[in-house]
């Protein structure tokens, strides 16, 4: 039975798309744009583009109040209690790597800091590599074969010496929620600051940070339907005050002469050089959108077409996803064709899908891939946009078996 997007119409690329026979299925590498955030892009570059915090003039004026007005919007969203714990930055990465050298003074050698098995590169390599610097021992929480970390070998490993945990709350690969509850609990019983890599969790359910209970919580911009280059660091309070600075420029200075300075506190004392001002703009423009919506016919939608998915893959002989997939956010193999093939027969007739090791190829070496498909689904999909993809996977099925 077709499924139609209510929201299809919202985002105008999809019809684009659709005229050039395209078919978007890779919403978790990156969203399509809603209409409310082009014109937003449209009104601040239309009527005056100006810096923000620096400047008496109107121009720069108006830009810091709609400026500071997203961070607002962005806490509300959040539910994160403040918007001085809300910090602008230039992607989820950056973030990650802002958090990694600004808590690097508070590790000792022989400290250890916790990951998790199923993370992103961005959510590993910036502790991996503070790990190396200051002689500390990275610790791998395991996972279960449905994609799961194991809660009670994670509880064994994350005991006093563990001094941070990071983790993503929603796998970019296997589409799993992970047990933050419980997890988040048990670090900060034993003293340990918690990280959350929300850069797809944040798309397929609203968080409340308050109620998280997380030190802080990192996402981007640019899988949430707004603009790229935009990315956001929260930190709970007293968190925030323990990261030091490590961007040093414009606007994050109290006072600075030659020889030394002293800088602001976060979240301005965190965002040296101009930030991305238009972005942050039109993410919080995005947020307005999506604040308009029926957030449980959203949730209703995306459920659908995740049983959709996922029963089309699971019936289709040979084929095999990976883990136990939540969300519509599903990787696979087909046994016997390698994923670069299937991805060439899918591009060939228009689908657009991600493979290879979507940027976590310790996660696929411990699977014992080299590779994967990956389809993940937007508000705007629809079901004969998942109609289209079996008829081109079936097709090079036939070609390649
Ligand atoms: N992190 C993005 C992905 O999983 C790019 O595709």
């Amino acid at each position: 039975m077709f499924q139609p997007s209510p929201w299809r119409d919202d985002f105008p690329a999809i019809a684009a798309l659709h005229r050039q026979q395209q078919t978007y299925l890779d919403s978790a590498a990156t969203s399509q744009k809603p209409q409310a955030l082009l014109d937003a892009l449209l009104y601040y570059y239309g009527h005056g583009a100006a810096n923000v915090h620096r400047a008496q003039h109107m121009p720069g004026a108006l830009a810091t109040q709609a400026f500071e007005h997203c961070r607002a919007k962005l806490a509300a969203w959040l539910n994160a209690g403040s918007a001085e714990q809300i910090v602008f930055t230039h992607g989820a990465t950056s973030a990650l790597n802002l958090l990694a050298y600004g808590l690097e003074h508070g590790f000792q050698a022989g400290d250890e800091i916790a990951v998790s098995a199923l993370e992103h590169h961005a959510n590993l390599l910036p502790w991996q590599q503070l790990a190396r610097r200051r002689g500390l021992r990275l610790v791998i929480l395991p996972i279960d074969d449905q994609g799961q970390l194991d809660l009670d070998a994670a509880m064994q490993l994350i005991g006093p010496r563990t001094r941070l945990l990071a983790i993503s709350q929603l796998s970019n690969v296997l589409g799993t929620w992970q047990p933050l509850g419980p997890l988040l609990a048990h670090a900060r019983a034993q003293g340990a600051l918690s990280v959350v890599d929300g850069a797809q969790g944040v798309v397929h359910a609203r968080p409340d940070l308050q109620q998280l209970g997380c030190d802080f919580y990192v996402m981007s911009s640019h899988k949430l339907y707004g603009p790229d280059g935009v990315g956001v660091l929260y930190g709970r309070s007293q968190a925030l005050a323990h990261v030091r600075h490590w961007q040093f420029g414009g606007e994050m200075v109290h006072l600075a002469e030659y020889q030394q300075a002293s800088f602001r506190p976060a979240p301005l004392g965190l965002e040296a050089g101009t930030p991305p001002i238009a972005g942050v703009i039109g993410l919080g423009a995005t947020l307005d959108y999506l604040a308009s919506l029926d957030a449980q016919a959203v949730s209703a939608h995306e459920a659908r077409l995740h049983a959709l998915l996922l029963g089309g893959l699971q019936e289709r002989q040979g084929i095999r996803v990976l883990g136990a997939p939540q969300t519509a956010l599903v990787s696979f193999i087909v046994e016997g064709v390698h994923n670069a093939d299937i991805a060439h027969v899918l591009t060939e007739q228009g689908i657009a899908v991600r493979a290879g090791h979507h940027c976590a190829m310790p996660l696929l070496q411990h699977l014992g891939l080299d590779g994967a498909i990956r389809v993940s689904l937007g508000l705007y999909n629809d079901s004969d946009d998942l109609q289209r993809f079996f008829d081109a996977l079936d097709q090079g099925l036939e070609l390649l078996r």
